[in-house]
């Protein structure tokens, strides 16, 4: 008896917490409404199975309880329960499936007009390419992905010259116009999901996988990876801004192309060593920075890291809090800098300083911090190198104080706590794992034997 007052309240209790629960749908912002159709068409059959299989259940062990004298009635056979139970439970899978067939038809098939943007996975992080006046993604080829050309865009291509190119993790998509996202991978496989728009689709190397849909309302919505893809999987988050489409034709328009980022190579070495007079001031002479200054080491590190860096001080994400004292310093420096080509030819000086070794400051357990270091070099590569391709620059032969000072700022949120500072957001949440001072001297040690 006291069984079966435990399933009646499982029941119950089961309903009620469906009903009351928080954890529910994010509200639609996309075309698929039929998609949620579908879930509530499946909760509702296997929520109506599961009450009413529990509570005749509950009801015969009320019914059915030993009672003296009472025997049971053995019957292997009932054709006609039988054939009863086989029709109600077809009905019920067919009602289930025959919906989600319905709608999977409408999703692989995209509407003629939906305009085209394609996303790119790599561990773990999200670029996006438009097509750009002429509506044409240029040719690519994975054997031409290098620093300078991170799409493997083919520069024979003419279609491919005025590909437009996001190399942040947010996308901007115009309210109301059908999307058709064709989706690539780098390295592994990935899973393109918006929560909102009730779309995801795996993303396999050496494939273009696609998913399309239409917004319908304006806002700021996550893009999640939703498969598996190594030690970064959770910090692999984009953004889909959705703006009136004026908004979103300015936002393209302020964009670089391909041809941009290809003008963007040929760097102007006088200039650049003119241009970094005043950074010497702090930096040193030959990049070689300036403990007493609290200047890092420059030279060694990659031209991404540094450009993303000054841009990130110019825009604010990085050095706009008060709290960071010698970020608000470099922001008021990089002003020296007003211009991208001036960035740019900065940015290819530094590059012809020669990287040295800098002078160990810090000491610790260098077997513990090899340990540590396993994560690390996901991203930063196993000999400290870093890796562009990650974002990741490189540790090794760096200033170790600085290295210190970051990770205590990135665990303490002073810095990558912007929201669109996705580098250094993740890098907060990698900081994490570092339980204590020790922990960070111990890795900062293992880091100086690289
Ligand atoms: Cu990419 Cu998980």
């Amino acid at each position: 008896m006291a069984i079966a007052v435990v399933v009646i309240l499982l029941v119950v209790g089961s309903v009620v917490f469906h009903l009351a629960s928080p954890w529910w749908f994010t509200p639609l912002a996309s075309n698929w409404g039929t998609i949620d159709a579908t879930v509530d068409i499946t909760f509702w059959v296997t929520g109506i199975v599961f009450v009413l299989a529990n509570l005749f259940m509950a009801w015969c062990i009320i019914k059915y309880r030993s009672k003296k004298g009472q025997k049971a009635n053995y019957e292997p056979e009932n054709k006609k329960l039988e054939i009863w139970l086989t029709a109600i439970t077809t009905v019920g899978v067919a009602a289930m499936l025959a919906p989600g067939l319905i709608v999977w038809g409408q999703f692989v098939n995209v509407p003629e007009n939906a305009m085209v943007v394609e996303a790119v996975g790599q561990q773990w992080n999200w670029n996006y390419r438009y097509p750009g006046k002429d509506g044409e993604l240029g040719e690519v080829d994975p054997k031409l992905i290098a620093p300078e050309n991170p799409f493997g865009i083919s520069p024979d291509d003419p279609n491919g010259q005025d590909d437009v190119l996001v190399f942040s993790q947010e996308m901007r998509l115009p309210l109301g116009e059908p999307v058709k996202l064709l989706m690539r991978s780098k390295d592994v496989l990935h899973n393109f999901a918006v929560p909102q728009f009730r779309v995801k689709m795996d993303i396999v190397p050496g494939m273009v996988t696609y998913q399309w849909f239409q917004t319908t309302r304006t806002g700021r919505y996550e893009i999640l990876c939703e498969e598996l893809c190594g030690v970064g999987h959770h910090v692999m988050r984009g953004v889909v801004i959705v703006d009136t489409p004026d908004e979103y034709q300015t936002w393209l328009n302020s964009q670089s192309t391909f041809a941009d980022t290809v003008a963007a190579r040929n760097v102007d070495l006088d200039a650049g060593k003119m241009a970094y007079a005043p950074c010497a001031a702090c930096h040193g002479a030959s990049g070689e920075g300036n403990k007493l200054l609290n200047a890092p080491k420059l030279a060694g590190l990659d031209d991404r890291y540094m450009k993303r860096q000054m841009d990130n001080y110019r825009s604010g994400v990085r050095g706009g809090d008060t709290a960071d004292i010698l970020g608000m310093q470099m922001r008021a420096m990089v002003s020296t800098l007003p211009t991208a080509r001036d960035v740019n030819n900065v940015i290819g000086y530094i590059n012809t300083l020669p990287i040295t070794s800098s002078a160990a400051t810090i000491s610790g357990d260098i077997e513990r911090g090899k340990e540590i270091y396993q994560t690390c070099k996901a991203c930063h590569g196993p000999n400290g190198e870093g890796i562009w391709v990650m974002g990741a620059p490189r540790q090794a032969k760096m200033d170790d104080w600085y290295i210190l000072a970051q990770l205590k700022n990135f665990k303490s949120g002073l810095r990558g706590s912007h929201e669109d500072d996705w580098y250094g957001g993740q890098m907060v949440q990698m900081a994490q794992m570092l339980s204590n001072d020790q922990e960070m001297n111990d890795l900062i040690a293992y880091i100086n034997t690289l």
